[in-house]
């Protein structure tokens, strides 16, 4: 069989059937750069241990270089014969550099250490592009925190008003996982830069080649410390699965919220008609599909996570074929990712807010029955009782359909004996954000802080 990789032991080739289940090519050929960087690397090591002159070695690293050309230019393609890209390219070497030195470049080398290798290289650089992303959009949420610096909404629980809170607030609440789904891809990045080059199939080199030399060549911070683990395990892939999966969600909740602020009701937000959509039928519609989409491919980014696990389950060790299932789900996610995060920054940086009705609803639903409480334990009644007060004041006004800065010095004495005029103090918005000046909290000074720590966060990463 012409380029095939084994076939010594082999009285007949594959059938057609089993090629068709086999192949890869369709979407390892993703890896053909770094397929050919690995080699160039791997010549390195043979030609350092001896196996390859220097004249060989040069020819073999021109020869991977005018392949790599080939490859990028579209000129150098899988056949139907080609099992995966490991196997094209070394047709490819050998038509270039001929079958007597492109045949020594396989030494000491395995398929099972390569692929591992090799998808570590592509997730690095993918996650490296990603975090860009991630960059981005944190940067436009910040903008728009920053562009509101006073603007006031209604804050919920169980989708509830409960307390007014600055808008800059709530939209930081939503860059700050965003920041740590940064810092997670920089964890994992220094697990994941660990080369398996040198762990052969399962059991490790006999050739002498320095895996380190490997390593460095590759950008890798050195060698994995057990053959039959580097082969076996792709946990690096699945958590990376898991950080695509992550920053989906956190996608996800944002864009939910999004799509409520983007209804007549809500009326809080406006998208930008280059981030928006229109309804082929009726003709007065705009819909928020990107945050829709967003919300839509956080399922598919799970989806790629636990069809990932699932194929990891019960696998004994060391390399099984079923490990060559770790790709399209996590190449998949790469590419969801990198098409949805740019489409998701745009929508952001080019939302405008709706203030002032944001700033109408936060006091209603009696969203400042908590500062009420609170002032009256500033003048000294026990919490337990200031929540019976505050309580009563808000059945009285509701019964009376007015606010909690409505009733009379005189209804507020009917309520309760602590309830002085100057409880009216604490009832604007205004006056319940800035008192929320601890730690983290809402009032203006805390955000700005808060501004500050996410930039250097960020900056950090
Ligand atoms: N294409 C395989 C994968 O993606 C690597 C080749 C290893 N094949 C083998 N029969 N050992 O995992």
């Amino acid at each position: 069989e012409a380029g095939a990789l084994w076939g010594g032991r082999f009285a007949s080739g594959p059938s057609p059937e089993l090629q068709r289940l086999s192949k890869s090519t369709h979407f390892d050929w993703a890896l053909a750069d770094y397929d050919i960087t690995g080699s160039q690397a791997h010549a390195k090591a043979l030609h350092a241990a001896g196996y390859l002159t220097a004249a060989e070695l040069a020819v073999m690293t021109d020869s991977l270089e005018k392949l790599r050309t080939a490859v990028s230019a579209g000129e150098f393609v899988a056949l139907e014969s080609d099992e995966d890209v490991h196997s094209a390219l070394e047709r490819g070497l050998i038509d270039i550099a001929g079958v007597e030195v492109g045949g020594k470049l396989r030494a000491g080398r395995s398929r099972n250490d390569q692929i591992a290798t090799l998808v570590r290289m592509y997730l690095l650089d993918h996650g490296r592009t990603i975090a860009h992303e991630l960059i981005q959009l944190i940067d436009a949420i910040a903008g728009q925190a920053s562009a509101h610096p006073d603007a006031i909404m209604p804050g919920r629980t169980h989708l509830q008003h409960a307390q007014p809170v600055l808008l800059a607030h709530h939209l930081l609440a939503h860059a700050w996982p965003l920041v740590r789904d940064l810092e997670r891809l920089a964890d994992w990045s220094a697990r994941a830069s660990l080369s398996p080059y040198g762990s052969g199939a399962l059991a490790g080199g006999s050739l002498g080649l320095d895996p380190q030399l490997v390593a460095a060549e590759l950008g890798l911070s050195g060698p994995t410390e057990n053959s039959i683990d580097a082969t076996a395990s792709r946990d690096v892939v699945a958590e990376f699965a898991f950080i695509t999966s992550l920053i989906g969600i956190n996608l996800s909740r944002f864009s939910e919220e999004i799509i409520i602020w983007n209804t007549k009701e809500f009326n809080f937000v406006k998208l930008h008609d280059g981030y928006s959509t229109g309804s082929s039928i009726m003709p007065q519609k705009k819909n928020p599909d990107i945050a829709e989409l967003a919300r839509g491919k956080s399922g598919r980014l799970i989806g790629n996570l636990t069809g990932l696990l699932a194929t990891l389950k019960g696998l004994p060790l060391a390399y099984n074929r079923d490990l060559q299932e770790d790709k399209e789900p996590v190449f998949d996610s790469v590419q969801t990712l990198e098409v949805l995060l740019p489409a998701f920054t745009g929508m952001v940086a080019t939302l405008s807010f709706n203030t002032a009705r944001m700033a109408e609803l936060a006091p209603q639903g009696f969203s400042l029955a908590t500062d009420v409480a609170e002032w009256l334990v500033k003048q000294g009644v026990a919490f337990r009782d200031a929540h019976e007060i505050s309580g009563e004041l808000v059945q009285f006004c509701e019964t009376r359909g007015i606010e909690l800065h409505e009733p009379s010095d005189a209804e507020y004495q009917s309520v309760s004996v602590h309830l002085t005029p100057e409880v009216r103090s604490v009832l604007t918005i205004e006056g319940s954000v800035n008192s929320r000046n601890g730690a983290g909290g809402t009032a203006p000074a805390q955000v700005a802080t808060q501004l500050s720590q996410l930039t250097a966060r960020v900056t950090d990463v």
